[in-house]
């Protein structure tokens, strides 16, 4: 029976007793019928180990030559076809070269895939994201033989988990029917391989889907303060493992300005959230992520076009909450405290306009002359608070904040700038090492004058067209004490790909983790 209007109406009364008029109200509106749940998102073969192929799997053949692997397990008749099969196509185990065959004995399917002969763990990683979206139809189990150490045993793995990676949870059936039958990493010390994985790329392996989940995820679901519950809800049950979170009014009393300004013309509250990992004494490295859970560039609104994948634009928060998640996961030696800087951009009357000045935590001010110049407001605020609060040895900052990284390098290299070259080095030797590029652009006391306000310490944003990304990397720079280490790195083109890779299926790529793991894994505090 349907309530009369009548009836309603004490209910009406009270609830506008209960509200503060003109206070608008801090409730997330939810996209109609969507709710936050953790029903599995990403329907995936469970992959395991084992010292040989089961008989029934489609195999995969990781060949860095000519010459099949010993552990293919095919019969002499049935490696003389393989080996027929190569010579009539002209493989010859290069990288980045396969060859699909079928009708070999019982196998479903055979596929190799080249690496080539001077193969690298990241190579042999990729040989099982090929190997992942290559046989994502395919109803048999799988399995990969051709890994020549427990290590690269544990990279397939690792590569299979990236690259069979898909988002399905909003479409009513997926593409493709769930894959059923697992994955067979073969090696012939199968615990080995499976006690190297455990330790290390199984938290990769959790912490890069974490990140892709929850950039995937629509900006109606993932906001402030869900980004914290579902950050909460990962780290549930790991040890050595603290969690924080400032929510608006404590960032007010700390005075940090450009954050709550950023998040003001939103009803979904800012938060500030850190993530500590303590796997060792000494001072920590300090991991700042820009987490805007939709950026529609406020007041400065964005056109259309632009607007469409700025639900992503917390990839940087991700990749550092996802990099703390695989460290802890993991329990590796190491010291972290990730911090995300989290608010949501949108046009109100609250919101924050062109030509208001804020003040910062540590006192200095800024004119605002672009409310779409959010990510430094809110990286401005959040290293100031973990140099104050944690005397971290380093900060490394990771944001999406400009369009002109992308413009400059694509989704190729993200962008690099510091002050110091042997911190170039590290990143360059770490990322070269696990597939996430870096380059360097300049960082230079001669952009101070992009940021130059007549009425402020600085501005947010240079006059366009200016050199947006290094214009941005020094803004920043105004806030990092001068004898503090560190990087900011600006992954505005690498967040998203437009097109599937062995690694990054099309989406979300997760961009950092595999980076900022490798870098906290050996980027120690000097004793
Ligand atoms: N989130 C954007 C940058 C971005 C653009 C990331 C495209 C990924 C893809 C950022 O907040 C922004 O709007 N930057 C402006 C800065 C400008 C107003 C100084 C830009 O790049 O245009
Ligand atoms: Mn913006
Ligand atoms: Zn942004």
């Amino acid at each position: 029976m349907s309530r009369s209007p009548k009836s309603r109406l004490p209910f009406l009364a009270l609830a506008l007793a209960l509200t503060p008029l003109g206070i608008a109200q801090a409730q997330p509106v939810m996209g109609s019928g969507i709710s936050l749940g953790t029903e599995a998102s990403s329907p995936a073969r469970d992959v395991g180990f084992a010292s040989s192929a089961p008989a029934d799997a489609a195999l995969v053949v990781v060949m860095q030559g000519t010459a099949l692997p010993a552990d293919a397990g095919l019969s002499a008749a049935e490696s003389a076809a393989v080996a027929a099969a190569m010579t009539a196509d002209g493989f010859e185990g290069k990288a980045d070269s396969k060859l699909s065959l079928r009708g070999i004995g019982s196998r479903p399917r055979v596929l190799l895939v080249g690496v080539g002969s001077e193969a690298t763990a990241l190579d042999f990683a990729t040989a099982a994201g090929t190997a992942a979206q290559d046989l994502k139809g395919e109803k048999a189990p799988v399995a990969i033989v051709g890994l020549p150490s427990a290590d690269l045993a544990a990279e397939a793995a690792l590569g299979y988990h990236l690259g069979q990676y898909r988002f399905d949870r909003y479409k009513s059936r997926g593409d493709e029917p769930a894959p059923a039958q697992p994955v067979t990493i073969v090696h012939s010390d199968a615990a080995a391989a499976q006690a190297a994985y455990t330790a290390h790329q199984a938290g990769v392996a959790e912490g890069v889907r974490f990140v892709r989940d929850l950039i995937n995820e629509p900006p109606s679901v993932i906001y402030p303060e869900s980004f914290v519950d579902r950050t909460r809800e990962a780290f549930r049950g790991l040890t050595n493992v603290e969690i924080e979170v400032l929510d608006e009014a404590a960032m007010r009393r700390l005075g940090m300005g450009a954050l709550v300004g950023v998040g003001q013309g939103s009803p979904r509250g800012s938060r500030l959230l850190m993530v500590t990992y303590r796997g060792a004494s000494g001072a920590p490295l300090a991991l700042v992520g820009k987490g805007i859970t939709f950026d529609s560039g406020g007041l400065s609104i964005k056109s259309g076009a632009g607007m469409v994948e700025m639900k992503a634009d917390m990839s940087g928060a991700a990749a550092v909450v996802g990099t703390a998640l695989s460290l802890a996961r993991t329990r590796a030696p190491v010291h972290v405290v990730a911090v995300a800087a989290l608010a949501e951009n949108m046009p109100d009357g609250n919101a924050q306009r062109p030509g208001d000045v804020i003040r910062t935590m540590g006192g200095k001010t800024i004119e605002i002359v672009n409310t779409d110049a959010e990510g430094r407001l809110v990286l401005a605020d959040a290293v100031q608070y973990v140099a104050e609060e944690r005397e971290p040895f380093a900060i490394v900052d990771i944001a999406t904040l400009t369009g002109s990284a992308s413009a400059a390098l694509g989704p190729e290299f993200a962008a690099l700038f510091t002050r110091d070259d042997a911190i170039a080095d590290r990143f360059d030797a770490v990322a070269a090492r696990v597939g996430e590029p870096v380059w360097r652009l300049p960082l230079h006391p001669r952009y101070a004058e992009a940021v130059k306000s007549p009425i402020a310490d600085v501005k947010n944003s240079g006059n366009s067209p200016a050199p947006g990304a290094s214009a941005g990397a020094h803004f920043i720079e105004a806030f990092i004490a001068e004898d503090m280490p560190w990087a900011h790195i600006d992954m505005a083109g690498t967040m998203w790909a437009d097109s599937s890779k062995p690694l990054t299926p099309a989406g979300p790529t997760g961009y950092g983790v595999r980076l900022l793991d490798a870098l906290a894994r050996e980027w120690r505090a000097a004793q």
